[in-house]
């Protein structure tokens, strides 16, 4: 999916191109590659970031596009977080994995259309509410015309995927049979839980998905989970309630994973009360969050 044409490819190009449409300030991302140990996070603020190799991806499409790292809101989001109690430093030294950087080379093919980008890491515990507790921190900076994403996997299990055509022919997509009966349960499962949620019913549910019957299957660990728990606590809030959450775009791979594309609230133009008996129009930003992809 990283490397073809897919719906999902197609759907983060028009994330981007909608992301530029709306001036974003910049984009903060927490992915599904990067762990920190103990209780510790940590925040990218290496000023130039190499990238890791993918495996089956070709590295003539990311190796000449160039990061472009936020290291005034890197620090910004260490501040909020530190006020939050969290055990959070920066990481002068990482570089860049490809569940960030091939979602955002196909959203901004010209990397120097790319608005700056601040990397979050996951907590290696996988505790849940932690993770929503990263989302609610920084929710805050969405206002701000910040874009926030998280990029992992609505059903991801590389022990129950069908590798032969990817290490025969390069070729993930063929779905020649249908995925098994766990994959599908739980792929409904969360999209239920995505579109009948808004608000702070959103973050809880999509925690509870964790004891859905079929979430070991689809989750061989957790760590592709987190970052859409990161997403729904940034935009899980009573607030939040007033924008639906939608199943924007799909794309099954390899038999038995499904890179499904949430968005969760909407840019709007909105009216909010500031005095009593006085409206006041006022523009309010509400990024989009592009879930649980690479
Ligand atoms: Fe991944």
């Amino acid at each position: 999916m990283l490397e073809a044409e897919t719906e999902a490819g197609d759907y983060w190009k028009k994330c981007g191109d909608e992301a530029l449409a709306q001036n974003v300030k910049g984009i903060i991302m927490m992915g599904a590659h990067w762990a920190c140990l103990n209780d510790k996070i940590e925040v990218a603020t290496n000023p130039n970031p190499g990238k890791s190799p993918c495996p089956f991806v070709t590295p003539s499409l990311y190796k000449d596009w160039v990061p472009n790292p936020d290291l005034a809101t890197a620090n910004r989001c260490i501040s909020m977080l530190k006020a939050e109690r969290f055990n959070v430093s920066p990481n002068p030294t990482f570089d860049w994995i490809h569940d960030t950087f091939l979602v955002l080379i196909k959203m901004f093919p010209d990397f120097t259309k790319c608005p700056p980008v601040t990397i979050i890491s996951m907590n290696a515990r996988y505790d849940p509410w932690y993770h929503v507790k990263v989302g609610a921190t920084l929710r805050p900076l969405r206002k701000e015309k910040y874009l926030l994403i998280g990029t992992g996997g609505a059903v991801h299990n590389l022990y129950r995927n069908n590798w032969i055509d990817m290490l025969l022919y390069r070729e993930s997509l063929g779905q020649e049979r249908p995925p098994e009966s766990w994959a599908l349960d739980f792929r409904q499962a969360t999209e239920d839980v995505v579109t009948q949620n808004r608000g702070p019913a959103l973050r809880k549910a999509m925690i509870r998905l964790m004891q859905h019957p079929a979430y070991r299957e689809a989750q061989a660990t957790d760590d592709h989970w987190m970052p859409a728990l990161f997403a729904a606590g940034a935009a899980g809030d009573w607030e939040d309630e007033a924008d639906p959450n939608v199943l924007a775009a799909e794309t099954w791979e390899l038999v038995n994973m499904c890179n499904s594309q949430f968005t969760f609230g909407s840019y709007r133009t909105g009216i909010h009360k500031v005095k009593e008996g006085q409206d006041r129009k006022e523009k309010i930003l509400r990024p989009r969050m592009v879930g649980i992809a690479a």
